[in-house]
């Protein structure tokens, strides 16, 4: 049995590469990237974000996000890794590995930019993130919700061998989205080998940028 993930993760992977995908930790100069993968993708990200007084969404705002999503790859917290193209540095999108799944657990969240979508990317960065929760943290549970109506984000879900669980009750986490319905997935560890997420090549890379196993 794997070690759960109920102490700290002392050494997060920082970057992540699939067959098609840059999956990093963010910095500085990514925020002017964020924003205009954000402001290009007009209503398709309506209700993701925070709303704002300002519209579109100001680059300090989205550099504060990106603030909080470099600390928690540092504390050892929250990992929201920014989604580029290789060979571009065309900013795709971000996936997110969340604590607040509880002990042994990790939530995962995703979102792509407009112009990208039906391409297998979020399958992609999800799987990667998959492995990463599963092979790197050790946990022994992972959560995926959605909105009942994001027939999209579900159907990545059921694409990685999530199990439908149930639709929650006015169980909304995010403290910006309107209150509602979820609809929740879960694998677990003795499920993880047979999900597609599991053959996936996946190269990780630390803080020091060593590869680990
Ligand atoms: C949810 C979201 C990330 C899903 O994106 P998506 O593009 O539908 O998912 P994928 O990138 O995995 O693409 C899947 C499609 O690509 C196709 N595809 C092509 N190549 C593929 C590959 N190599 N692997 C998997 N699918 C592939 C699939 O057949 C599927 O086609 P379909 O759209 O005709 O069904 C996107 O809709 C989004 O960003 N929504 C707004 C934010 C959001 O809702 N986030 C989730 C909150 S819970």
């Amino acid at each position: 049995m794997s070690t759960p993930a109920t102490t700290a993760v002392t050494n997060p992977p920082y970057t992540l590469r699939t067959p098609r995908l840059l999956l990093r930790c963010m910095g500085p100069d990514d925020a002017a990237r964020r924003k205009e993968a954000v402001d290009s993708s007009g209503s398709h990200l309506d209700g993701f974000f925070a709303p704002t007084p300002q519209e579109p969404m100001s680059l300090d705002a989205h550099a504060a996000q990106l603030r909080k999503f470099r600390a928690g790859f540092d504390l050892d917290q929250d990992r929201g890794y920014g989604v580029f193209e290789p060979e571009t540095g065309k900013f795709l999108g971000e996936v997110s590995l969340l604590r607040r799944a509880g002990l042994g657990a990790l939530e995962i969240g995703y979102w792509l930019r407009r112009d990208v979508v039906g391409q297998g990317f979020a399958t992609e960065m999800a799987s990667a993130a998959v492995k990463t929760a599963f092979e790197l943290d050790r946990v022994l549970r992972m959560d995926l919700m959605c909105k009942p109506e994001n027939e999209r984000s579900a159907a990545v879900a059921r694409r990685l061998g999530f199990t439908f669980e149930g639709r929650l009750r006015d169980r909304q986490l995010a403290p910006h989205h309107d209150r509602g319905d979820l609809l929740c997935f879960t694998l677990l560890a003795a499920e993880y080998p047979k999900s597609p997420a599991s053959q996936l090549p996946l190269e990780a890379f630390d803080f020091l940028g060593r590869r680990l196993a």
